[in-house]
């Protein structure tokens, strides 16, 4: 399947059947979630998987509550930092310089534009904001995977992010919710958004 023909495929599943997604396919969305790029590479966020059924029963009563969460078979958490220290940026920095058999000092421009750059951000707020905005990126970069392998995804911003955060024990991590995504399959019968033409602008409206 092209992945024009998968992004058509897709949409957001509001019933899913309960089937569970393979391990291999979810590996494949979680390793492009992780290949996913962001602002200097420094990926200020995690992605917290549950499938845990009662778990699962928990977070979607935080979540409107909506049905997928327990019909799907794999719930995505992708969680910024809470807060962004030196100390991780050096920790990036030391990666780097590991992974790319560099000595450390060659790495000393990168670390100063990264630490001004989040600078920038003088608020938690604002830099939660910012971390924010890369977890979308591989939210994003996870929706197209799931459609190329056809698994139904839905992307949601409609839970209460602080009872996530306590049911899942985020703070402790150093983690906030950001964005969720349930994994699974669609159930034809009962999701009314299954037939439902893909609305999107016209190109001649998009395109400017
Ligand atoms: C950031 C974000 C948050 C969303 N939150 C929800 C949600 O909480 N519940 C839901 O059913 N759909 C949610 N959606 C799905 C959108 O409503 C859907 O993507 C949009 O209407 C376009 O339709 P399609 O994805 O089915 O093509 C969300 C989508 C995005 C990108």
């Amino acid at each position: 399947m092209s992945i024009l023909d998968a992004l058509q495929w897709r949409y957001a599943t509001k019933r899913m059947n309960g089937q569970t997604v393979p391990q291999e396919k979810l590996d494949v969305i979680l390793e492009a979630a992780r290949l996913a790029p962001s602002s200097f590479g420094l990926q200020p966020y995690s992605v917290v998987v549950v499938a845990d059924p009662a778990l699962r029963e928990r977070i979607r009563e935080v979540a409107a509550p909506q049905p997928q969460i327990t019909e799907g078979s794999h719930l995505l958490v992708f969680a910024t930092w809470n807060e962004i220290h030196a100390g991780q940026v050096d920790d990036f920095i030391a990666h780097v310089a590991d992974q790319r058999e560099l000595p450390m000092d060659s790495l000393d421009g990168y670390r100063d534009a990264i630490k001004a750059a989040i600078s920038q951000h003088p608020t938690q707020e604002a830099r939660l904001q910012w971390a924010a905005k890369q977890a979308y990126i591989a939210l994003g970069t996870a929706l197209v995977a799931a459609a190329t392998e056809q698994v139904d995804a839905t992307p949601m911003e409609g839970f209460d992010p602080q009872a996530l955060d306590e049911v899942l024990g985020l703070e402790r991590k150093g983690l906030r919710s950001t964005v969720i995504m349930v994994l699974g399959y669609r159930d034809i019968e009962n999701d009314r958004m299954a037939s439902l033409k893909k609305v999107r602008w016209p190109r001649e409206t998009y395109l400017r």
